[in-house]
């Protein structure tokens, strides 16, 4: 099978609970490997433009709040299957609903402050890579 790539957020709830090593782990012992990583804010107009399709949601507003209120971690990570093994390890969107020992089981607050995002596509992948990382910044 191909190697894939996908793109994950830690976001700031997990950030602030200091639980980056935790789930780096986890995608590390999943069998995705880092290809780049950075630690900081996300400006609003960059967290809209990841977040279009949300912007007719009742919830945009908040998201766009919360994603925006501290330093998240931006990651590619590379593996077999990498965006579908990305979503088993993270869990459902719902904290509530995911499986016991995902991330989002283990480390998320609310949907909302659901401690992890990742792509749900090879297109999405894409976009999602293409808006906080440059080419040259994700190593093979
Ligand atoms: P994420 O994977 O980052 O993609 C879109 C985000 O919108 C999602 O995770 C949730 O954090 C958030 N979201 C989805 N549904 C709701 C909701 N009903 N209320 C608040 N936030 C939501």
């Amino acid at each position: 099978m191909a190697i894939e790539k996908t793109f994950s957020i830690i976001k700031p709830n997990a950030v602030k609970k200091g639980v980056i090593g935790d789930i780096i782990k986890q995608f590390e012992e999943n069998g995705l490997k880092i290809s780049a990583m950075k630690l900081g804010l996300i400006s609003k107009e960059k967290c809209e433009l990841f977040y279009a399709e949300h912007r007719e949601r009742p919830f945009f507003g908040e998201l766009v709040q919360f994603m925006t209120s501290g330093p998240v971690v931006l990651l590619c990570l590379a593996g077999e299957n990498a965006i579908l093994k990305n979503r088993d390890i993270m869990g459902a969107t719902d904290p509530k609903k995911a499986n016991a020992g995902t991330i989002r089981a283990k480390h998320g607050d609310n949907v909302g402050e659901n401690a992890v995002h990742g792509s749900d596509s090879a297109a999405s992948a894409a976009r999602e890579l293409a808006i906080f990382f440059d080419k040259h910044e994700i190593c093979n």
